[in-house]
This record gives C-alpha cells, structure tokens and sequence, in this order.
C-alpha cells in the first residue's frame, strides 16, 4: 500500500483571494501549500487596467508572510471598455498573465462583465496574437435557460463560435462542471484547456439538496448529476494534459452564505491536497496526482513546473483540519468533503 508521495510542488489555476482583511485571513492557507495561483480579479470594483492589477498584485504580496514563497498570477477581469494596448503592455511587463470573460451576471461580482461577446472581439484578437490566454466563466446567464443547462449552452452559443472565429486564442474553460464540457476539451485544439475545482470531483447535486439545504456546498457553477461528477473524476484522474486542477477556492463570510439569498463560492484551500490525493487514490489514479497538480498547468501556460517538491503522507489516523477559519470578524467554513481524509502534507520542500 502507498502511504508516502513525493511530488512537484502544486498550482492553483483558479483561486480567489479577496483583499483587505479577508485577503490576509485566506492567503496563508493557500501560500502553505502551492507555489504559484491565478488570482481571480472579482473584486468590487473589478480588477481591470494594468494598473489596477499591478496594485492588486502588490496587496497580495504585502500580505505575504515572511516565511512563505508564493506567486499570485495576476488576471485582468474584461469589460466591454478594456483597452487592448492596456492588456498589451500589462503583458509585456509581465503584470497580467491572463484575462478573465465574466458574462455579465454569471457569478459572485460579475455585474461590470461582458454583455455581448463581439464588443470585446478586437481586444480578443490581439490577444491571441500575443499568446495571452482567456480565461472563461463558461455559464450563459438568460433568465430563460435552466441554471443546471448554462454550461452545455454556453459552449454551443458562445464558446465554439469563439473558438471557429479565433482558433489561435488560448483558452481555458475554467471549473467544468459537466460531462459535455470534459468530452469538449478533450477532443478540443492544443489551445484549449480546462480547470476542474476539488469539490467537483466530491460533490453532486444530491449533496447540496437533499436532505436539507447546504449552503456551504452551493458554488458557481453549481455542482451537477452523478454522471457529470463521474465523468470529471475520469478526466481529472485520466492524466490528461489539458486539464489541472483550479481549486477556485472562493471564501465567504458565513454571514454571507447563511441568507435566504446566500452567495457562491466553497472555500476549499486548507484540505484540498488531502481531499485530491484521497479521490485519486479511490480512482486507483495516485500517479497522475502531480500531472493535475502540478504540471498540466503550468505546461499550458508555458511556464516551468515547480522546483520544489511537496512531501504527502498516509496516517491511519483521519486529518485534522480547522471546521472555520477566522477573518477579521468574520468566520468562513472550510469545505466539509463528507468523507474522513487520511492523506496530509507533510511537507514543502
Ligand atoms: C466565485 C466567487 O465567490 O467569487 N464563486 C463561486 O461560486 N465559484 C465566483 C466564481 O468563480 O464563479
Ligand atoms: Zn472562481
């Protein structure tokens, strides 16, 4: 039996670290154990011009612990107004490593995004001349559509007319959530990829519904059937190099999530690694743990793997982690996978 796994230290590709105080509260739980994330720009206000996302960039590090290295991967959030040759040089002076598309009213702080995609197809087109990828919120937000279909009509109506219009643009389709979306990216160009969210490959629909509501499971996109989270196990476990994993750990004061119209987001960093190594050992998949982990990703942006490495180890006793964690005045929960978790990190190296 496996009960120890070394491998290249891990990314986040998909990761929101707020600012202000509950920026500080989160930041250590991710720093702790990944070398680098793509920083999501949903602030309110949105993280737009270069200028604003070098601040942002500057806020995350000055939170920093001392004791810790990790590289927030900074993303302008596009808005029909973005500037090309603002996004341009952000990318030249290595600022923005990638631009994210909201439709506007998909998501938690998504009201400033895009209302109709062929406003922003000049700042598209120069983007993929120069190799900056576009990051996806992949949910069309029509009153009309059922909310559990978003996905699956978001690739038909917007996402492979994009790709037919600009098939040079790199693109990740980020948190799938579906089955057509895994088959999608398989079959899909070298310049397509997607991210998958730890709790995805955990939860379904049932876990959020029945049985009484759980709003601590309740995320954007939301979690689907059975049959979709089997088939995104498959891919993630699969080894396939388009895929990696974006945690988008997305915490909320429970303040917030405790409401009748309580928001989005799971906050998932502190046990993700313990989580992740459980699913894939389940899946008999431990040794494509570190190409979701640590290497897909970072290959797809063109970027080296980590030259660190991450020790993880197999107790016979369940792991303890924190139910909440504190910030500011505020508590946020940590994502409950339902299951005892018996793989840790031991260390960074
Ligand atoms: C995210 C958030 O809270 O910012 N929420 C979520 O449910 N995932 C936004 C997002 O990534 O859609
Ligand atoms: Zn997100």
């Amino acid at each position: 039996m496996t009960d120890r796994l070394t491998i290249k230290r891990p990314d986040d590709w998909h990761l929101h670290l707020r600012d202000g105080a509950m920026l500080a509260a989160v930041l250590p739980d991710t720093a702790r154990h990944f070398g680098r994330g793509i920083i999501m720009p949903n602030l309110v206000p949105p993280v737009v011009t270069s200028a604003e996302v070098a601040a942002y960039r500057d806020r995350i590090l000055a939170q920093l612990p001392q004791d810790m290295n990790f590289t927030p991967l900074m993303v302008a959030y596009l808005t029909e107004t973005t500037e090309p040759d603002d996004l341009a040089k952000g990318f030249a002076d290595r600022i923005i490593t990638a631009v994210k598309l909201y439709p506007a009213g998909a998501t938690t702080n998504s009201a400033s995004g895009v209302r109709d995609i062929m406003k922003v197809q000049p700042v598209l087109e120069r983007m993929a001349e120069l190799g900056l990828p576009l990051l996806v919120h992949g949910e069309v937000t029509d009153a009309e559509i059922d909310i559990f279909d978003r996905e699956a009509v978001f690739i038909d109506r917007v996402l492979d007319p994009l790709r037919q219009r600009l098939p040079e643009l790199k693109i990740v389709m980020e948190h799938i959530t579906t089955k057509t979306a895994a088959d999608y990216v398989k079959v899909g160009s070298e310049n397509l990829a997607a991210t998958i969210t730890t709790h995805h490959l955990m939860i379904n629909r049932n876990h959020i519904l029945a049985g009484g509501i759980r709003p601590h499971y309740y995320c954007l996109p939301v979690a689907k059937r059975e049959e979709h989270r089997l088939a995104l196990r498959q891919l993630a476990t699969s080894g396939f190099e388009r895929v990696f994993l974006g945690t988008d750990s997305a915490p909320h004061p429970d303040s917030a999530k405790l409401q009748p119209c309580g928001c989005a987001g799971i906050y998932t960093a502190p046990n993700t690694m313990s989580c992740l190594a459980h699913v894939f050992e389940e899946d008999g998949a431990l040794a494509h743990l570190e190409a979701f982990t640590s290497l897909n990703g970072p290959r797809f942006y063109g970027l080296p793997a980590s030259d660190q490495t991450m020790d993880l180890v197999k107790g016979d006793q369940p792991v303890a982690y924190p139910d909440a964690i504190a910030a500011g005045d505020e508590t946020v929960t940590v994502f409950d996978p339902g299951v005892d978790l018996f793989w840790r990190v031991d260390k960074v190296n």
